[in-house]
């Protein structure tokens, strides 16, 4: 069995920088190995296992699947994502020992299904590299490479662009864009856990859970390349995501296209764990070769839907409605107080996180404690497996004035009528019975933008003495 991918650790020849290169052991816990990293390492380094799956078939199923049939041991490979395929919720037993045989078995029937699953993590496995290739050779489906016409798939030319190692190419492209300016935050992988991280208070995005918090379109759709492209322009403000305005523009869209690229492939392999490890059998042929096309069109199936959703990002755009007159200074105040009604309101449940002061206090005033959705799956006495600690999400202080997807009204009418996805803010606006209709939106957007230049906002003074002043400077 070709245990590529299966590695957990592997360094990246050439002019690659180490550090940021090498991706981490998949078992890293912040601090000490423990015992059960440890056990679950060799559990999947040397998976022991019948390997009933002969090398033909595997080879045959990356022939079809990738460009080139060419032995590639030696190039970095992607990081599995094997904190989220330990997901209580898509293996039972939530531990590496549902692929490891023990000799602590009942019988023959566990014994069995462990194996089969060690089979599953290995097919997913060989599916992403046959799929999505490797960091420094990226690559992607014929059928689902850019379509000018219809503007559907991923672009392979920018995404290689965006791939490999720091550098220029013979022909004098230039090469490894992600890797010079995003990897030691986001990871080679897309995981949001590159070197930086652990410092980092929000954590850089996961991508691979395809869910983005700054976008135009509905909360739960995935965000248009003009989101990404935005994001990364302008970076986002409050938070260590900079901004990268000084990149020559075709940089900036084949990075956009390189973290598409990099959701897709971490969203498909989550997809395929559910999958198969929730039930799904692996495919079966009578030959090799038959096997190897039954799972083809089986792993084609799950990346096709997950390609799906950003291709009809574009769809669910929210486009407001003409914002309410305010060009006299009595219509702006009279709408700003409209906002501040709604937002005060029980129905629009702002105070519930911002609190009635919008300093992002809560209903009782104490602070209040809740998660993003990255953060929401680590579970006490689960830690082990979790590259970054746990890290709170407050809600906003509104009256500090910065928005981290934007301060222009349209982008706070967007947050407040989608929400912020992966995070508790909810969507205001959206379903058949919104919560607030298009025009009281526009008087929230009102209210908020006013709030950091409320008296109650500006930063308590003091008096300070002459003599005071005067005895500090000699
Ligand atoms: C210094 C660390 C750092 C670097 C470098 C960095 N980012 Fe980020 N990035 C972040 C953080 C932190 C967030 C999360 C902000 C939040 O959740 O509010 C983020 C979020 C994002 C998001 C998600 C936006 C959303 O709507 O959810 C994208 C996309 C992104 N970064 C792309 C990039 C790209 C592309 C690069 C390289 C050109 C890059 N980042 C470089 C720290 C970084
Ligand atoms: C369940 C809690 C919750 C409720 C209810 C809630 N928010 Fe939020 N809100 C949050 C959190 C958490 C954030 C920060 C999310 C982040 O940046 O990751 C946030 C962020 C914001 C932001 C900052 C957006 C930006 O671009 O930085 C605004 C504005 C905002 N909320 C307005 C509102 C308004 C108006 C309402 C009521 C209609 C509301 N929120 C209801 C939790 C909530």
């Amino acid at each position: 069995m070709n245990d590529r991918g299966m590695k957990m650790e592997q360094s990246i020849p050439g002019s690659c920088d180490a550090r940021l290169c090498r991706e981490r052991p998949l078992w890293r816990s912040v601090g000490r190995e423990s015992t059960s990293t440890r056990d679950a390492r060799n559990a999947t380094e040397g998976v022991p296992y019948r390997p009933v799956w002969g090398t033909a078939y595997l080879l045959s199923l990356a022939c079809i699947l990738a460009a080139g049939c060419t032995g590639q041991d030696s190039q970095p490979q992607f990081r599995l994502n094997m904190q989220d395929i330990l997901d209580p919720q898509i293996i039972p037993s939530q531990s590496v020992d549902a692929f490891r045989v023990t000799g602590a078995e009942k019988d023959d029937d566990e014994v069995e299904e462990k194996q089969t699953n060690a089979q599953k993590l290995q097919f997913i496995s060989t599916a992403l590299y046959a799929a999505f290739g490797t960091p420094n050779e990226p690559n992607v489906f014929p059928e689902f490479r850019w379509n000018a016409e219809e503007k559907t798939g991923l672009d392979l030319k920018k995404i290689t662009l965006a791939a490999g190692p720091y550098g220029g190419n013979a022909d004098g492209t230039q090469r490894g864009l992600f890797r010079q300016h995003c990897a030691h935050c986001h990871g080679i992988t897309g995981d949001g856990a590159g070197p930086t991280a652990a410092f980092l208070e929000p954590y850089p995005r996961d991508y691979r859970q395809g869910v983005f918090k700054f976008k135009s379109t509905l909360n739960a759709a995935k965000p248009t390349s003009a989101d990404l492209k935005r994001t990364i322009i302008e970076g986002i403000p409050g938070t260590a995501m900079p901004s990268f305005a000084l990149l020559p523009n075709d940089e900036v869209e084949a990075l956009v296209e390189y973290v598409k690229y990099l959701s897709v492939r971490g969203q498909s392999e989550m997809l395929l764990a559910i999958m198969l490890l929730g039930g799904d059998d692996l495919p079966e042929g009578e030959t090799p070769e038959a096997k190897a096309q039954a799972s083809a069109e089986y792993i084609k199936e799950q990346v096709a839907s997950v390609i799906a959703g950003w291709d009809t990002a574009k769809d669910s755009i929210v486009n407001p409605p003409e914002r309410p007159e305010t060009s006299t200074p009595e219509e702006l105040a009279a709408s700003i107080e409209r906002g501040r009604t709604l937002f005060l309101s029980k129905e629009a449940q702002c105070i519930q996180c911002h609190g009635p002061t919008a300093l992002g206090d809560g209903k009782d005033g104490g602070p209040i404690k809740d998660y993003d959705n990255w953060n929401k799956m680590k579970l006490p006495g689960d830690m082990d497996r979790w590259l970054l600690p746990k890290q709170v999400l407050r809600p906003r202080n509104l009256r500090l004035g910065v928005y981290r997807g934007g301060r222009r009204p349209m982008d706070i009418y967007r947050r407040v009528h989608s929400g912020i996805g992966g995070t508790p803010m909810p969507a205001g606006g959206e379903g058949a019975t919104p919560v607030l209709k298009a025009e009281d939106i526009w008087h929230v957007v009102d209210f908020v933008l006013s709030l950091p230049y409320e008296e109650a906002s500006e930063p308590a003074r003091f008096e300070v003495h002459e003599t005071q002043v005067a005895g500090r400077v000699n």
